[in-house]
């Protein structure tokens, strides 16, 4: 890749729908000068409780188109995608440089918390393949993790549902179903795109001196220090902009996805593409 050619190219960010505009948004304020392209797969979300297999074929229809379009680097803003397919994503797409959200979320989690007790809330294949779980032990080996799926809260998230007594009672069901286990956590990682939009019904649900990250903004400080390193920044000057691409439903993406980027986004700013 020759790098002085490529700093104008834009960041392609992908995710299984809207929740990684969360991702998109720390994007955005830490890389002001940076042009951003965000691809939600609406058309087949959710990709929580599809198998690897489904996942990962997915991940690289999704990863190819924004290759197409010319990007300096993807940034998969999808727990699940990046659990299930970030390897093969790196491969497929070399030498373009690949960052998940995993291994930033798992580096928030132990500098906030080392040697802590970790629980990691997710979707099942996240769980299912204990990615966090190695990140973190990986980092940290005195820390110790437990992961727990709790799909009901992807829904509650997309129908706003996120505070309030139905939230509270269903982060509680979820929580109890770990047992005695839950009171010696000290650490929360909120380990799916949707739950930063829980985080207080989450954060309320746990004692006050228990610590509660996501891997937005550390993915965002990541993608800052890799574009510097390799030559690629933006020069300070360019307003960045932001093309919202979406495989299904502008309208809904755009009334759900506005809550995810905290700015409300009309039909009009989504454009649909076929994988
Ligand atoms: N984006 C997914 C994640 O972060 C949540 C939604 C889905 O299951 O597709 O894991």
């Amino acid at each position: 890749m020759n790098n002085a050619n490529n700093t104008e190219l834009p960041i392609g960010v992908f995710d299984s729908g809207v929740g990684g505009l969360t991702v998109l948004k720390a994007l955005a304020a830490e890389l002001p000068h940076e042009d951003l392209i965000y691809l939600g797969d609406t058309a087949r979300l959710p990709y929580g409780t599809k198998s690897p297999a489904s996942i990962s074929r997915y991940a690289c229809q999704a990863a190819r188109l924004l290759q197409q379009r010319e990007i300096k680097l993807l940034v998969v803003a999808c727990n699940t995608a990046t659990a299930v397919a970030l390897d093969q994503l790196r491969a497929q797409l070399h030498p373009l440089p690949v960052i998940g959200v995993v291994g930033p979320g798992a580096n928030a989690a132990v500098a906030a918390r080392p040697g802590g007790r970790h629980l990691v809330l997710a979707t099942e294949a996240t769980v299912r393949l204990g990615a966090y779980r190695r990140a973190i032990l990986e980092l940290d080996p005195s820390a110790s993790v437990q992961e727990l799926a709790c799909e009901l809260l992807v829904s509650l998230a997309e129908e706003g549902w996120n505070d309030g007594p139905i939230p509270a009672a269903i982060i509680d069901r979820y929580l109890g179903s770990l047992g005695a286990a839950a009171s010696g956590v000290n650490s929360v990682i909120l380990g799916c795109t949707h739950f930063p939009l829980l985080r207080q019904a989450i954060t309320a649900a746990f004692a006050s001196n228990v610590s509660v990250v996501d891997s937005a903004s550390t993915t965002a400080a990541v993608a800052r220090n890799l574009l510097q390193n390799m030559g690629l920044a933006r020069e300070i000057g360019h307003a960045g902009s932001m093309l919202l691409l979406a495989t299904d439903g502008t309208s809904r993406f755009a009334r759900v996805g506005g809550w995810f980027l905290g700015k409300k986004l009309s039909a009009g700013d989504v454009t649909l593409v076929d994988l």
